[in-house]
This record gives C-alpha cells, sequence and structure tokens, in this order.
C-alpha cells in the first residue's frame, strides 16, 4: 500500500476498466469517488474498500445528466474539499448498424455519453482544480484504437472517441496556466463485459468475422495508475495500451 492524500473520481467505476482502476487507486491509498448509474456496483465496491481499511464515496449519477453531474460535485466538494484525478471511463457503443439505419436517437445517446459526459464531468473538475488549494489536478480520459481507427458500422462511437482526442488537447492547453494536466489511455481489447464480443468473433474491415486476442484489464489499471501518480509537473500526453496481436497496426 502506498499511502497518499490524493482525491480521485472514476466514473463507470462499477464494471470492467472503471472497476479495475478504481480497485487499483484504493489499493495505493486514493479515496476514490465512484460513479456511475447504478448504485449497486458502487456500494459493493465501497463496502470492499471500507473493509480493507480504504476510503470510497459511492454516488450514483448519469455522466450526461447536468444536474446529476453538478449534484456529483457537490458530494465530492462536501466530502474531501478538492479533487486530484478525474478518470473519465464512461463510455458505451451504438448499435452495430450501417450509416443510413442509425437513428439519431441512438446517435444522440452515445455523443451524450461518450462526448457530452466527459465535457461535464471536466468542466466539474476544472473549476475544482483550478480553485483548490494546493492548486491543480490531473484529468485522464478513456480513448481507444477507436479515437484512431473505426471499426466497421461505428460511426457514433468512432466520432465521439475521436472527439475525445480534441477535448483532451483543449483541456491539455487550457489547464496549463492552473496546473491542469490532461492525457488519454487509448485501449483496444481489454477483456470486460464490453469487449467479450471480440473472443466470439467481430467483422473485419475486408467482411470477415475474426476472433480477436483480448488482455487482462488489470494492466489498463496499473497504466491509468502510472499516469495518475505523476507529479504535475509531467504528463502521459497520449497512451496506447492493447493485445499486442489485435488488428490496428499494419492495417489488420
Ligand atoms: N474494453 C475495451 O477493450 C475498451 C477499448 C477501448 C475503449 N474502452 C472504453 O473504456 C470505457 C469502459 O469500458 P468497459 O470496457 O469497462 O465497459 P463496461 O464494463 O461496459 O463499462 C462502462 C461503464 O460506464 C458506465 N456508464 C455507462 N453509461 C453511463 C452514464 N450515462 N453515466 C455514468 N456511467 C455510465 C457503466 O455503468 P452503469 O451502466 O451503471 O451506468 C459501466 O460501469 C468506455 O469508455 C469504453 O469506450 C474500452
Amino acid at each position: 500500500m502506498t499511502a497518499t492524500n490524493k482525491v480521485a473520481l472514476v466514473t463507470g467505476a462499477g464494471s470492467g476498466i472503471g472497476l479495475a482502476t478504481a480497485r487499483r487507486l484504493l489499493e495505493h491509498g486514493y479515496s476514490v469517488v465512484l460513479t456511475g448509474r447504478r448504485q449497486a456496483p458502487l456500494d459493493a465496491l465501497a463496502d470492499e474498500a471500507r473493509q480493507r481499511g480504504a476510503d470510497a464515496l459511492a454516488v450514483a449519477c448519469d455522466v450526461s445528466d447536468a444536474a446529476g453531474v453538478a449534484a456529483l460535485f457537490d458530494a465530492i466538494r462536501q466530502r474531501y474539499g478538492r479533487l486530484d484525478v478525474l478518470f473519465n471511463n464512461a463510455g458505451r457503443g451504438g448499435p452495430p448498424v450501417e450509416i443510413d439505419e442509425l437513428s439519431v436517437e441512438d446517435w444522440r445517446a452515445v455523443v451524450d455519453i461518450n462526448l457530452t459526459g466527459v465535457f461535464l464531468c471536466t468542466r466539474a473538475a476544472f473549476g475544482l482544480m483550478k480553485t483548490q488549494t494546493p492548486r491543480g489536478g490531473r484529468i485522464i480520459n478513456n480513448g481507444s484504437i477507436s479515437a484512431h481507427a473505426p471499426r466497421p458500422n461505428s460511426i457514433a462511437y468512432t466520432s465521439t472517441k475521436h472527439a475525445i482526442t480534441g477535448l483532451t488537447k483543449s483541456v491539455s492547453l487550457d489547464g496549463r496556466k492552473y496546473d491542469i494536466c490532461c492525457g488519454q489511455i487509448d485501449i483496444g481489447n481489454a477483456a470486460t463485459e464490453m469487449a467479450e464480443r471480440m473472443a466470439r468473433g467481430v467483422p473485419q474491415a475486408n467482411g470477415e468475422i475474426a476472433i480477436e486476442p483480448l488482455m487482462d484489464v488489470e494492466l489498463v489499471a496499473d497504466a491509468v495508475l502510472h499516469m495518475a501518480n505523476l507529479p504535475l509537473s509531467a504528463n502521459v500526453q497520449f497512451m496506447t495500451i492493447m493485445a499486442s496481436k489485435m488488428p490496428f497496426v499494419g492495417r489488420g
């Protein structure tokens, strides 16, 4: 255990990458605010943390809801008075259909969570980090290999993940004068519920269906911990961590 007195917020902390990362931060002495829409998995992780002598606060919130995010940050201010690390992790895919078959509602649902949700949490964190003492903090955005290259029939997911790269760069630039760092982790095929279809076979660019390799989600947690632990004088601006043999590099 490495004791710190840092406070972190993890969105989508009830499952997958968020759960593994929140656990890792708790193991390393962070106080961790856990959020996601479902309260039960957040409570389960907070209970587990308490039993191990760690400090977690479970606050259910839909990150696409501006009032909900404001209430979440009120709870953080009240309990801790500061935030050192925000991991913008919550996200979802869209239905795997051709562009002309994607409904406007489905498009908006993905944009609301993957892009507007990240903006809302970032906006609130930025406001807190620039005024707190000591000043500053770190925002880590969960991008994707889809921030670089699309999968077939993924226009909403791919567009929002590319947009996250612009958001990361803007926050990184605008945060400089307040000691706010912003970096992005682009993950490929970490074994979570969202990625389990890779093991069953997924459409490739040439129309074939292929089983793709997965990597252990704990490796992502280690990577985010490394980014979080850096002093504010240094920043991992972009990191790509992927199953080594997944189709990406080498055009397949
Ligand atoms: N696994 C991979 O290989 C991979 C690769 C590239 C990028 N990613 C990215 O990693 C992130 C996490 O994915 P995962 O693989 O860990 O999948 P996951 O287990 O499905 O995690 C998604 C999490 O986001 C939360 N969430 C969804 N909508 C939300 C909302 N509106 N407000 C708050 N929380 C919300 C979900 O909790 P609730 O349902 O309780 O809200 C869930 O805990 C996503 O941004 C994804 O794009 C994953």
